[in-house]
């Protein structure tokens, strides 16, 4: 099928989208395919608690590819999910986890202060608006939400919060309590967090056909409501939410609904908090979600893309806020790794000196750019959006009843994987394909992405 014109991509010749191999792309030769089924081996001793979208077994990843373990390799646009910003072995992640390794491994915040863990929190600080400008590294997305809603609740002494429906915010019992993005992550946990207030959010396509206006007027009115109704404003203590919705189907929170939320705490002493985690590190376009709606939060959380895969999380806000937290108020053993940061350091040198902000919101141009040319011609896609390269293609029955059609998702997904394209799924529904490739993708692994999804959906019934 023919129906692509992609700019950026490869010339056709005999085949219209040629693999493109990074430089990276060959293995070392000390990589040699093991042929382990991994899935066999992991047998009845590997928990079987933890989603996989895929059964397969992997072995190394270099530059934009992922191998398996029989040598196969597939172009990564799932990257752990938006972890790995920089793809794998990036050279200059690899040298300075290397080099750090040999000089200090152990987690020192607790006896004093380690270089990388003092120059990444100065540089981190760097890339948000003032006064945001004090960092505290942890380990995990769920552990920078559970500091974020602590500090929070002791910085204003209120206990509610407010978090929105199609939110996800991490597995620990705090962030589970403001999670709602799909029911098994909160069913048999009861009783959650109290003082925690679900609201609509703006999901301009699936709830409001479309109508931002109506959208963030209506989520508007229903905290306007609930204040009037159910909580005083002043018994909040914190607004938490995703710029962009991420596991909850990658919609975009409209930029009036972000400015109004920012008016609101402002107005009435909460803490807005703005969960970064996968939004975060240049992904959108912008070095943070945020700033496409020009406001600046109280507290922001960051993790995943920030240590390009080793595990780092961290929360931003203005000094005074943390002092008013207090000594000791909260804490973390592992929190801040000095091998982690000096990764971090290295993953943010190299958005700075390749451009890599200005990369993702060109390339994501060139990636919508091709799927609403896919989308032309396909009527199963009933909406593309997002922001960069943070996007999410959400697939209907039909585009008038906006019926989910996940299981067409679901096909789409493992074809793709055959065709050597790793690509993940969100949505309450499991209908939206999201597309997070590295950052510094280039234009002709745009065009192969978009090559192997076109050829991969038409081959599709239903
Ligand atoms: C927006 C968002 N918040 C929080 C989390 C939780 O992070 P973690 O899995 O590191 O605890 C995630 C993870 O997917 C996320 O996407």
């Amino acid at each position: 099928m023919d129906r692509l014109v992609v700019s950026g991509a490869p010339a056709a010749t005999s085949s219209r989208y040629p693999r493109v191999m990074h430089p990276l792309t060959s293995p070392p030769a000390s990589i040699a395919p093991t042929g382990l089924d991994l899935s066999a081996l992991a047998g009845p001793n590997l928990t079987p608690v933890l989603g996989r979208y895929f059964e397969r077994s992997w072995s190394h990843g270099i530059g934009h590819r992922l191998f398996d373990t029989d040598g196969r390799s597939y172009l990564d646009f799932a990257n752990g999910i938006a972890v790995s910003a920089l793809g794998h072995s990036h050279p200059a992640v690899t040298k300075a986890i290397h080099e750090q390794v040999d000089r200090l491994i152990v987690p020192t915040g607790a006896m004093g202060y380690a270089e990388p863990v003092v120059r990444l929190a100065v540089e981190l600080a760097a890339t948000f608006p003032e006064p945001l400008d004090t960092v505290l590294f942890l380990n995990s997305g769920s552990e920078a939400i559970e500091g974020a809603l602590k500090l929070a609740r002791r910085t204003t002494g209120r206990a509610g919060i407010v978090a929105f429906k199609g939110g996800f915010h991490g597995r620990t019992l705090g962030a589970t309590s403001v999670t709602s993005s799909a029911m098994n992550y909160r069913a048999g946990y009861e009783p959650l967090l109290p003082g925690v207030h679900l609201l609509p959010f703006p999901a301009v396509y699936r709830d409001f056909d479309g109508d931002e206006k109506r959208a963030t007027a209506v989520c508007l009115a229903a905290l306007h409501d609930l204040v009037r109704t159910t909580i005083p404003a002043e018994g909040i203590g914190s607004i938490l939410i995703e710029p962009i919705q991420g596991e909850g189907g990658y919609y975009p929170a409209p930029a009036p609904f972000l400015r109004a939320l920012r008016a609101f705490s402002s107005e009435h002493g909460i803490v807005l908090i703005a969960d970064e985690i996968q939004t975060g590190y240049g992904r959108t376009g912008r070095m943070w979600a945020f700033e496409h709606a020009g406001i600046v939060p109280d507290v922001v959380c960051v993790a995943k893309a920030i240590a390009n895969g080793l595990p780092l999380s961290a929360i931003i806000s203005r000094r005074e806020l943390q002092e008013r937290w207090g000594r000791g108020a909260h804490g973390t053993t592992y929190g801040g790794n000095p091998v982690a940061c000096a990764a971090g350091l290295a993953v943010l040198a190299t958005i700075r000196s390749e451009h890599l902000v200005e990369n993702a919101a060109a390339r994501g141009a060139e990636l919508v750019r091709g799927l609403e040319a896919i989308a032309a011609e396909d009527p199963r896609i009933g909406d593309i959006r997002g922001s960069g390269l943070m996007i999410g293609i959400e697939f209907v029955k039909d585009r008038h009843t906006k019926e989910p059609n996940g299981a067409l998702v679901e096909a789409l997904m493992a074809g793709c994987a055959d065709a050597g394209l790793l690509v993940l799924s969100c949505g309450r529904d499991h209908n939206v394909i999201r597309l997070i490739p590295p950052i510094d993708v280039s234009p002709a692994e745009v065009g192969e992405a978009l090559g192997i999804l076109d050829r991969t959906l038409a081959s599709l019934p239903g």
